[in-house]
């Protein structure tokens, strides 16, 4: 293990002039050659994601960073995401850095942890988990509304909120009206992929664009809260195969029922988890339509 990487200067000087002078910095992680920190200064907090320069892919994610920003724009010109939400941008000698506001909140996995129990079935948890899947839903929705797909949506990029709001992170690989070339989407987390996406993958060549639907983040939603709340995922395949073998199984496009391996009866929620993860994109429900029914 070497030193801890620090934040590229340029963007700590840049960031200075958002939110002061950085009193704290944590890195979050440092994984798939890119790195992420929160910075923390008097007057406001920032994640900071930098590209890892000594990466085998660093001009990959060096472009991958600057395709979030420009997805960061456009969200925000289209009114999908609040105009505080992208705070900077920039070059550094490594590649690429982006800053974003810092949400307070908890990844899903750990927030339904208490729900997940055989006993969580407490007076506050049904509403929380409503709650969760609906401000979830609505978020979505409003990247829906704009002819956008987040196409990334899984556990660890939804933040819990302690007033439990679910906060959506991570737009590198959003799929929206095209403008031009961008990095080929080839899915993201492969037990979060739609059974369409999947086959997708399957059929074309490893540098073919893959358009990523509002259909499918709603396959990737209902499996994020199937997985985080009964502890399983919605598709069953050994650990080890190799990726393409996952997806081959995904694309089938069966999943566990429901019943078999939730905590606790919930038959509101199953039935609309079990909904979301429809083999059909046409038979599952909009992000809209969830949101007024949760
Ligand atoms: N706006 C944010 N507020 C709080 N934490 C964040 C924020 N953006 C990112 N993070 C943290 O940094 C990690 C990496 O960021 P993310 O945008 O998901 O990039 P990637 O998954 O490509 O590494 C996240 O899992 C989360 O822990
Ligand atoms: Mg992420």
């Amino acid at each position: 293990m070497g030193p801890t990487p620090s934040p590229p200067d340029e963007a700590i000087d840049l960031l200075t002039g958002h939110i002061g002078k950085p009193t704290a910095t944590r890195l979050l992680s440092d994984r798939r050659g890119s790195r992420a920190w929160k910075i923390q200064g008097p007057r406001g907090a920032v994640a900071l994601k930098a590209n890892s320069p000594d990466s085998v892919d660093a001009r990959d994610k060096a472009a991958e960073m600057a395709q979030e920003d420009d997805h960061l724009l456009r969200l925000t010109k289209a009114g999908a995401l609040s105009p505080g939400y992208r705070v900077d941008a920039g070059a550094w000698p490594g590649g690429r850095w982006l800053a974003v506001r810092w949400i307070d909140g908890t990844p899903l996995w750990k927030a339904l942890a208490p729900t997940r129990e055989s006993e969580g079935d407490r007076a506050s948890a049904r509403p929380r988990l409503l709650r969760i899947a609906r401000t979830w839903a609505e978020h979505l929705a409003r990247l829906h509304a704009v002819g956008w797909a987040h196409a990334d949506v899984q556990p660890t990029n939804t933040l819990v909120t302690r007033d439990v709001h679910a906060a959506v992170i991570d737009y590198a690989l959003a799929c929206g009206p095209p403008t031009g070339p961008r990095l080929p989407y080839r899915g993201a987390l492969t037990h979060t992929t739609a059974p369409e996406i999947a086959a997708a993958i399957l059929a074309t060549p490893a540098d073919a664009h893959i358009q990523a639907t509002p259909a499918a983040d709603l396959w990737s939603l209902g499996a994020s809260l199937f997985w985080c709340w009964t502890g399983h995922r919605p598709v069953t395949y050994d650990d080890d195969l190799p990726r393409l073998e996952k997806l081959r199984t995904i694309a089938k496009g069966s999943t566990t029922a429901i019943s078999k391996v939730r905590p606790w009866p919930f038959s509101a929620f199953e039935e609309a988890l079990t909904a979301c993860l429809s083999a059909d994109p046409a038979h599952r429900p909009t992000a809209q339509e969830l949101a007024a029914a949760w």
